[in-house]
């Protein structure tokens, strides 16, 4: 029923220094729980980052955890608050209704345009963001690690007229969990059995917004090859899924640069609209790339195609800056601390990785098994 994926750990945020003028609904530079943002028959919580340093007009991101994760946990978990900071946007931070923290990404409610499923909350916090902090409707950002990755681009076909830019680590195209039921768990896919065509794809996509006609969101899709939870072959086949959309040729990038945005990962560029980056050896999930992010999303500068540097944060809290034609980041030092007096993760609960902190042996009959560096898990 859940899996789940990487990320712990990671830097200290930023907090402090509230500036909260009287208006504002909640306070500055803190993760904060909105309860109030709108029509929510599905249940979502809504957890929100206002920067200190919030824009103007501010862009809004929409950072979706994985399985068994939470807003709190992928907000200390990745860089998006610090970037937040730094460049003046809004994180949302959506988190799931469900027991097993993944994402209803498999019943018609949530996989149609205002189902009234997870889909839609989700969709319903970023108008209700836009209209409380005049933010900048033309720059709403999504992403996701793992559930969150499917989430987003569930998101990306659901909501189209919403998003600017979308970046999937680790998910399965929109509409492969497909089971007919809410928070459902489709194997067929995650085991990289759903294989169909382009235009099939494509349609699945489309469907979710019927008659839709306007612009999409540009889709980033990041992805290991030793992906043994969502196997590597949902990267095809969400490669697949935006290139119908999008009409480009599936399998042939206009141009494929290797070692980016590092050592370890192939990026594939179709055209402005789409991008893969396959990472050779990664397991589940693949690290969140803030700074690549930031690029993909127009907030700095660059553009498209790996530019020259790219920053990877890993969870340990390390940020490598890494040359996006020279070699580096390998973070093969797995260092799990023990806790002591010991203790015990439940079934699918996280037991190691870098930058892990927490208990280390599994409750019975369960064992701990690597994914990736950053991430393993009682199973
Ligand atoms: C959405 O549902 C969650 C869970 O029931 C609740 O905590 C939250 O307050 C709800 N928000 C709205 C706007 O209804
Ligand atoms: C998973 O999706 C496939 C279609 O790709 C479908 O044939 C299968 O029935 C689904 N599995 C479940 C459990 O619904
Ligand atoms: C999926 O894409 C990767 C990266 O381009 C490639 O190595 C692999 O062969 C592809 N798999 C299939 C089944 O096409």
């Amino acid at each position: 029923m859940r899996f789940s994926a990487l990320v712990s750990g990671l830097v200290a945020l930023v907090s402090c220094h509230v500036t909260s003028a009287a208006a504002e609904i909640v306070k500055r530079a803190s993760l904060t729980q909105v309860s109030n943002f709108g029509a929510n028959t599905s249940g979502v919580k809504m957890y929100i980052y206002v920067p200190n340093s919030l824009a103007t007009k501010p862009a809004i991101v929409v950072a979706v955890h994985y399985c068994t994760g939470t807003a709190s946990a992928y907000y200390s978990g990745t860089p998006y608050a610090q970037l937040a900071e730094q460049y003046g946007f809004i994180v949302i931070y959506p988190e799931s209704p469900y027991s097993g923290g993944c994402w209803d990404v498999s019943s018609p409610a949530s996989l149609t345009h205002n189902g009234g499923g997870n889909s839609n909350s989700i969709a319903n916090m970023v108008t209700y963001t836009i209209s409380q902090y005049n933010a900048d409707a033309s720059r709403v950002f999504v992403t996701g690690t793992s559930s969150g990755a499917m989430m987003t681009n569930v998101l990306a076909a659901t909501y189209p007229n919403m998003f600017k830019a979308a970046s999937a680590y680790s998910g399965v195209p929109a509409g492969c969990f497909y089971t007919g039921t809410v928070n459902g768990w489709n194997s067929t896919c995650s085991n990289g059995q759903s294989i169909h065509t382009q235009a099939e794809w494509a349609n699945t996509a489309l469907n979710m917004y019927p008659g839709y006609t306007g612009a999409r969101p540009k889709m980033l899709i990041l992805h290991g090859s030793a992906d043994t939870t969502l196997y590597p072959q949902n990267w095809n086949e969400t490669m697949k899924q935006w290139s119908g959309v999008f009409g480009y040729t599936y399998g042939s990038p206009q141009k494929t640069l290797a070692q980016t945005p590092s050592s370890a990962y192939t990026r594939y560029v179709y055209g402005p609209y789409l991008e893969g980056i396959y990472g050779a050896g990664i397991g589940h999930s693949v690290p969140v790339m803030g700074a690549v992010d930031m690029e993909w999303f127009g907030i700095t500068g660059g553009g498209a195609g790996g530019g020259t540097t790219s920053t990877t944060t890993t969870s340990a809290g390390t940020t490598l800056v890494t040359s996006s034609t020279k070699t580096s980041t390998s973070a093969a030092t797995t260092t799990t601390a023990a806790v002591p007096g010991g203790c015990t993760a439940a079934r699918w609960g996280q037991c190691g990785g870098i930058g892990f902190t927490g208990c280390t042996t599994c409750a019975s009959p369960y064992t701990c098994q690597f994914s990736n560096n950053w991430y393993s898990q009682c199973l």
